[in-house]
């Protein structure tokens, strides 16, 4: 009795590893292309399912219980097969060239945690029946041709933890429920069409770390819910058409280390409630209509590495704490308002990479601790009104790669020194009042240019090589 028990469950477990490996069976058939012949040497009916390549069985049944079939370069369509799959927790072909539309047999797949289509050329609409793969925990679909609107079902999978639908063709609205999947940790929704707000959040969501919407249509104010994200470290809504201000509630979110609001029609000043955002490591608010001064909360910020201000209307001067921002390696004021001289604070961020301060009202003379920045790869006065010599300060700066100073009221010669930046690729220091008192022959082969009125060095010219004309050539380093 006992036995025949025993030998009937043998039986039907090799029967279900059939009805896998008759699955899989027809998916390898429905590949028309597999660059490197791994299905087409390995998964052959002599071996048994659970040794062919990519798969990997539940070790009681011996049922396929994952998939991984990525990266392998195939081309092909997901045959309603693999909808016989019932015991797979995780099917994972990201990065292959899998087209067509998805079989709604996958609906059956009731264990699947998790899913990635992401990297193919899977078309059509994202299919509502997903919504039934109520195990679901990982969602990726990135990087497909999907068409059409994202559909409400998802909010019914409670235990979706990441969704990531960015790069496709996704169009219509956000739909608000899917801000409140109960378990949603991570949504990315970058690179699509989406249009309309983006959806408020409805009641206390402390699994959100991370939102992305970068690169849609979306417009409408943000919402002014953000005190329902205390858990929120990344906020990514560049490049839409938002605008209005800045809700008070996103200064809520003291866990954020990324703020991108880049590239749409924000308005209003920065208020010193920034400040409350501690642990921020970017901030990136470049090409919006921000105005008004620099608030002082934005010092309190003393983390942060990378600060984009450019392209606002951003007035007044810049405080000396910004010297308080000690880890900066980017710094980003052009494009703006800004006037008086450069902050003497300015000078303690000597972990300074990127220092862009062209087109504003910038005046006074460089100032020889500019050497205290002896990290600096880009520095960029051009377009403002500074005056006096160029300070041999700037020659401590050594890994210089670009260096912008046209458009000023430089004066005096240009120091031989500069030669000694011998990592320059780019020189500019056209429209000046620079003396043109050295004459030095430019060594061959000259690229520059020879036109009299301008004063510089051709980009990407090797540093030796490096020619400047002004009524004669000035040249360095030879
Ligand atoms: C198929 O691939 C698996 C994993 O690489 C390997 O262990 C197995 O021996 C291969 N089987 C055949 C028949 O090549
Ligand atoms: C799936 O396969 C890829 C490529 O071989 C590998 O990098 C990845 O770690 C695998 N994933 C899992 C969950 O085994
Ligand atoms: C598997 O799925 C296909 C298509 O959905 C179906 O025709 C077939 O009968 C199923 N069962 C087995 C044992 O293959
Ligand atoms: C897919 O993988 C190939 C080979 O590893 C790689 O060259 C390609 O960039 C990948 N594509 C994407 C979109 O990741
Ligand atoms: C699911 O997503 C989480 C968070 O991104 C990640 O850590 C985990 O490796 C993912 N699991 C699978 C199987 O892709
Ligand atoms: C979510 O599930 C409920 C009950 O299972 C169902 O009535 C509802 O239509 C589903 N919602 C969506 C948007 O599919
Ligand atoms: C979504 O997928 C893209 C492409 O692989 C990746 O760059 C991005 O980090 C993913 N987003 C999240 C939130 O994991
Ligand atoms: C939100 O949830 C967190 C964690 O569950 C809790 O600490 C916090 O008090 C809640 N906030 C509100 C406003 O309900
Ligand atoms: C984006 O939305 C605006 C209106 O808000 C509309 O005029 C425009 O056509 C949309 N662009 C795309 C690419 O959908
Ligand atoms: C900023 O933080 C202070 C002190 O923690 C708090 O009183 C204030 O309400 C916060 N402001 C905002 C807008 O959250
Ligand atoms: C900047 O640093 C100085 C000196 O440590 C400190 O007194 C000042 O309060 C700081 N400013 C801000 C806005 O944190």
């Amino acid at each position: 009795m006992v036995e025949s028990y025993i030998v009937s469950l043998a039986v039907a477990t090799v029967l279900e590893s059939n009805i896998d490996q008759s699955a899989l069976l027809v998916l390898k058939a429905q590949i028309s292309y597999d660059p490197h012949n791994v299905l087409t040497n390995n998964w052959s009916t002599g071996t048994f399912v659970c040794s062919w390549v990519g798969v990997t069985c539940d070790s009681g049944y011996q049922r396929v219980d994952a998939l991984n079939l990525s990266y392998m370069g195939l081309v092909g369509t997901i045959p309603p097969h693999m909808g016989n799959l019932s015991f797979l927790v995780s099917l994972n072909i990201e990065n292959n060239s899998f087209h067509g539309s998805l079989p709604e047999e996958l609906s059956h797949l009731y264990k699947l945690q998790h899913l990635s289509f992401g990297f193919n050329n899977f078309n059509g609409e994202i299919p509502s029946w997903m919504g039934l793969l109520s195990k679901l925990q990982n969602l990726s679909m990135y990087g497909n041709s999907f068409t059409g609107t994202i559909p409400p079902s998802l909010s019914n999978i409670s235990s979706l933890q990441v969704v990531n639908l960015s790069y496709n063709r996704l169009s219509g609205s956000i739909p608000s429920s899917i801000f409140n999947i109960y378990n949603l940790q991570e949504i990315d929704l970058r690179d699509n069409m989406l249009s309309g707000p983006m959806p408020s959040i409805i009641s206390n969501k402390s699994s959100l770390q991370v939102i992305n919407l970068r690169s849609n249509n979306l417009s409408g104010p943000l919402p002014d819910t953000f005190d329902h994200l205390p858990y929120l470290q990344r906020l990514r809504v560049s490049y839409n058409q938002f605008y209005g201000q800045l809700p008070s509630t996103l200064f809520k979110c003291k866990r954020l280390q990324y703020l991108s609001l880049a590239n749409n029609d924000f308005t209003g000043s920065i208020l010193s409630e920034i400040g409350n955002l501690s642990m921020l490591t970017e901030l990136y608010l470049y090409t919006n209509a921000f105005e008004g001064t620099i608030s002082s909360g934005l010092f309190k910020c003393n983390q942060l590495q990378s600060l984009w201000l450019s392209a606002n209307r951003f007035t007044g001067s810049v405080p000396s704490e910004i010297g308080n921002l000690t880890k900066l390696t980017e710094l980003y004021l052009d494009n703006n308002n800004f006037e008086g001289t450069i902050p003497f604070g300015l000078f303690k961020c000597n972990q300074l990479q990127i220092l862009w301060l062209s087109a504003n009202r910038f005046t006074g003379n460089m100032p020889s601790e500019i050497g205290n920045l002896t990290i600096l790869t880009e520095l960029s006065f051009d377009k403002n009104t500074f005056e006096g010599t160029i300070s041999s300060g700037l020659f401590k700066c050594n890994q210089l790669q670009r260096l912008w100073l046209s458009a000023n009221r430089f004066t005096g010669s240009v120091p031989s020194e500069i030669g000694n930046l011998t990592k320059l690729t780019e020189l500019f220091l056209d429209s000046n009042n620079f003396e043109g008192n050295n004459s030095q022959k430019c060594p061959t082969p000259y690229q520059g240019d020879d036109d009299a009125t301008t004063l510089y060095t051709i980009k990407k010219l090797p540093p030796h090589q490096a020619g400047v004309a002004r009524g004669h050539s000035l040249c360095f380093n030879q």
